[in-house]
C-alpha cells in the first residue's frame, strides 16, 4: 500500500450515524455522530429515511475527516458497519428510494410469517439460512414493499429496481450507482441466502416472490466493492471493508476463536459466539449466521438476538421524561438498594432471542406505591442483563462451553453498575476493552485489511486491549431470586406462552 494510514469507519446505526477516522494502530484520530428521527407511522411500524440516513453518512464523514484533520490521500480505504437486516428498495436510474426504509424492529410482517409458519416453511428457511421464520429478518419486508408500492413489482421483474440492506444502499450512493454489492454477513440476515452455499436461494426467493433482478451481489467482509465519487470527500477513497455491525462488533473484540463471545449493547443486545467453519444447528432458538467471510471461506457464529437494550434507556429519557442523559440510569440505579421487586421487560417490539414472539408487548412489573423512579431507570438495566443471561443459557443448552470471559461493547458498556450486575448475573467475568466502539473499529479493521494497514487477523487481535474487567459478586441463592422474578415477569409478557 501507498503511505495512507488511516480508515474512515461508517458505522450506520438503529438511531445514530457515526464516522470514525482510525490510525493504524486502531486510535481513533477524529469522530463525528448524529441521532436521526425514527419514524413510527402504525402501532408496530418502525421506518427510516433513506434520504436522512445518507444526508448522515457524507456530513459525519466529512466532518470525521475534517476533525482528524487528515488529507483524504492519507485515507487508505473506508469500512462500512451497518444496521442489518433493514430493507431499502430503489429505483437503479435515479438511486431513489420508493418507499422509506423498513426497520429491523418493524412488526408489519408478523402475520405473512406466521402464514408461512402454519404452512409448515419453517425447517426450509432454518436449514437453508440458520434463521427463524420471523419479521426481525428482510424478506417478508422486502416481500411487504413489493406488494404495496403500486408498479413495484413489474418494475422489479424489469430490473429498474435494487434491494439491499443499508450497506448496499450506501455503497450505491458512496459509488455514484457503480457497485450494487453487499458482504456475507449482512446477506446471511436476509432469510433469502444459503450461508452453506454462500449464494442466494432459488426456493427462498419463491417462497417469498422476490424477483433475483433486485439483488446484490455477494462478496467477502474485505472484497474490493469499489472507490468513492471524487466529488463526495475531494478524491476517491477505496471501499475495502463491510459487514453488519454485530458482525463488524465481533471483529472489533477480536473474537476470532471458536467459543469466544461477545455482546454488543447499543439499541438492541446481540451476543455472537464464534463457532469456526462449523455452522451450529441452534435446538435452543438461537441464530445461526455468517460472522464473517475472508478469501471465499466463511467462519460462522451463534447468534443470540435482543431487540431492546439502549432503546429501553432511550424510552425512559424520550418518553418518559424520568432521566435527562442515559448516563443518570446509573446513578439511579446505585441510590437504591435493590430492585426492590420491580422487573421491566422491554418487549417493546415483542421478544427476540430465545423466545421469538413478536406479539409480545412491554411491561413493568411488582410496582407498589413505594416504587420510585430509580427502581423503575434499575429494571430497566437489570433487564438488559437478564436478557443477556436467557441468551448465554440457550448457549449453553446448545453445546457451548462456559466462556473464560464475555467481551462487552457499545454505548452502555461504559455503565460501570450495569457490566458489575451482568457479571453477577451471567455467573461469569465481563470483559470491558479500552475501546468500546468496536462496530466502527471492526469496519476500520476489515477496511484495513482490504488495504494492507494490518496483515492478518492476529495482528489485530494482539492489538486487543482490555480496559476493565468484572467479576461475578451476587450469592448464589440471590441471584436465582433475582433471576426468577425475571422468569415471572417474562412469563407474563408472551403473547404466544411456550
Ligand atoms: O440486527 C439489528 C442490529 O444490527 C442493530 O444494531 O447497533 O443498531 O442496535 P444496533
Amino acid at each position: 500500500m501507498t503511505g495512507a494510514r488511516y480508515i474512515l469507519a461508517i458505522d450506520q446505526g438503529t438511531t445514530s450515524t457515526r464516522s470514525i477516522v482510525f490510525d493504524d494502530q486502531g486510535g481513533v484520530a477524529g469522530l463525528d455522530q448524529r441521532e436521526f428521527a425514527q419514524s413510527y407511522p402504525e402501532l408496530g411500524w418502525v421506518e427510516h429515511d433513506p434520504e436522512t440516513i445518507w444526508r448522515d453518512v457524507v456530513d459525519t464523514a466529512r466532518a470525521a475527516l475534517a476533525s482528524a484533520d487528515v488529507a483524504v490521500d492519507a485515507v487508505a480505504a473506508i469500512g462500512i458497519a451497518n444496521q442489518r437486516e433493514t430493507v431499502v428498495v430503489w429505483e437503479r436510474r435515479t438511486g431513489r428510494a420508493i418507499h422509506p426504509a423498513i426497520v429491523w424492529q418493524d412488526r408489519r410482517t408478523t402475520d405473512r410469517c406466521e402464514a408461512l409458519r402454519q404452512a409448515g416453511h419453517e425447517p426450509l428457511v432454518q436449514a437453508r439460512t440458520g434463521l427463524r421464520l420471523d419479521p426481525y429478518f428482510s424478506a417478508s419486508k422486502l416481500a411487504w414493499i413489493l406488494d404495496h408500492v403500486p408498479g413495484a413489482r413489474e418494475a422489479a421483474q424489469r430490473g429498474e429496481l435494487a434491494f439491499g440492506t443499508i450497506d448496499s444502499f450506501l455503497l450505491w450512493r458512496l459509488t455514484g450507482g457503480r457497485v450494487h454489492a453487499t458482504d456475507a454477513t449482512n446477506a446471511s440476515r436476509t432469510l433469502l441466502f444459503d450461508i452453506h452455499r454462500q449464494a442466494w436461494d432459488e426456493d427462498l426467493l419463491r417462497l417469498f416472490d422476490i424477483p433475483a433482478a433486485l439483488l446484490p451481489e455477494v462478496r467477502d467482509n474485505c472484497a474490493d466493492f469499489g472507490e468513492t465519487q471524487a466529488d463526495l470527500f475531494g478524491a476517491p477513497i477505496p471501499i475495502r471493508g463491510m459487514a453488519g455491525d454485530q458482525q463488524a462488533a465481533l471483529i472489533g473484540q477480536a473474537c476470532f476463536d471458536e467459543g469466544m463471545i461477545k455482546a454488543t449493547y447499543g439499541t438492541g443486545c446481540f451476543m455472537l459466539m464464534n463457532t469456526g467453519s462449523r455452522p451450529v444447528t441452534s435446538h435452543a432458538r438461537l441464530l445461526t449466521t455468517v460472522a464473517y467471510r475472508l478469501d471465499g471461506r466463511p467462519t460462522y457464529a451463534l447468534e443470540g438476538s435482543i431487540f431492546v437494550a439502549g432503546a429501553a434507556i432511550k424510552w425512559l429519557r424520550d418518553q418518559l421524561g424520568l432521566i435527562v442523559r442515559a448516563s443518570d440510569t446509573s446513578s439511579l440505579a446505585t441510590s437504591v438498594p435493590d430492585g426492590h421487586g420491580v422487573y421491566m421487560v422491554p418487549a417493546f417490539v415483542g421478544l427476540g432471542a430465545p423466545y421469538w414472539d413478536p406479539q409480545a408487548r412491554g411491561l413493568i412489573h411488582g410496582l407498589t406505591l413505594d416504587t420510585s423512579a430509580a427502581h423503575i431507570a434499575r429494571a430497566a438495566l437489570e433487564s438488559v442483563a437478564f436478557q443477556t443471561h436467557d441468551l448465554i443459557a440457550a448457549m449453553f443448552a446448545d453445546g457451548a462451553a462456559r466462556p473464560s470471559a464475555l467481551r462487552v461493547d457499545g454505548g452502555m458498556a461504559a455503565n460501570e453498575w450495569l457490566c458489575a450486575f451482568l457479571s453477577s448475573v451471567i455467573d461469569a467475568p465481563v470483559e470491558r476493552p479500552v475501546n468500546i466502539e468496536t462496530t466502527a473499529l471492526g469496519a476500520a479493521f476489515l477496511a484495513g485489511l482490504g488495504a494492507g494497514v494490518w496483515s492478518s487477523l492476529d495482528a489485530i487481535a494482539g492489538g486487543w486491549r482490555l480496559d476493565r474487567g468484572f467479576d461475578p459478586e451476587m450469592a448464589p441463592r440471590e441471584r436465582e431470586q433475582c433471576l426468577e422474578g425475571w422468569r415471572d415477569a417474562v412469563a407474563r409478557t408472551l403473547y404466544r406462552p411456550e
